[in-house]
């Protein structure tokens, strides 16, 4: 599967369950989880939606295995930390470390998209650089 189709995929149930968690805290009359639930949607939906867009628009990549994996790490992570924020929102301590690790995986995850979004700009710039060296 292309790296774009799973973070589309995702994004959309990810953005499905937000909305449901949004739904439930407004019936209950319960916000108390809202930053976990505000994080879940901005990570999970919005987020992962922007990575598919950009894995689309880059074909070459979009097939190899790194942004797919880039995308399943981001999955699994939003989960954890969301569920550590909750957890914390709540007043259960166990949070803490699934909140603090997730989130150092998101930053590093994010890093890794970075290194994929630079990596190919600095290709093409070494194929410019060798065609006007050979000019
Ligand atoms: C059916 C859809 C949704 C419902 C019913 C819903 C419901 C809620 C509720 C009840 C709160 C707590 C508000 C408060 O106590 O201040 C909240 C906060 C928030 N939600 Fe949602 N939500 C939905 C979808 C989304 C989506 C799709 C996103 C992001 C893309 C999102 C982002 C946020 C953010 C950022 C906050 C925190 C706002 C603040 O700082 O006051 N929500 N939402
Ligand atoms: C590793 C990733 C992230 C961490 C650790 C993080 C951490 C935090 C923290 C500590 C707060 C303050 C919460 C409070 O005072 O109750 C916050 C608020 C907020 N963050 Fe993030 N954030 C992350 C990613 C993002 C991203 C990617 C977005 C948007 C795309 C975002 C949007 C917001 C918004 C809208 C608020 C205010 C609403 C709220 O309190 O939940 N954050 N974030």
């Amino acid at each position: 599967m292309k790296a774009s189709v799973l973070s589309f995929r995702a994004a959309v149930l990810m953005g499905i369950a937000g909305m449901i968690w949004g739904i439930a805290m407004a019936i209950n009359e319960d916000h108390s989880t809202f930053p976990a639930h505000a994080h879940f949607n901005l990570l999970g939906w919005v987020s992962l939606f922007l990575f598919g867009i950009y894995y689309h628009l880059h074909p070459a990549i979009d097939r190899t295995w790194l942004p797919f994996a880039q995308v399943w790490v981001w999955i699994v992570a939003t989960i954890v930390f969301a569920i550590g924020v909750g957890l914390l929102q709540s007043w259960h301590e166990i949070g803490a470390p699934l909140a603090g690790v997730g989130s150092l995986v998101i930053l590093a995850d994010m890093l890794l998209f970075g290194w994929l979004v630079y990596r190919p700009a600095q290709t093409a710039l070494a194929g410019q650089a060798s065609t006007s060296a050979a000019e």
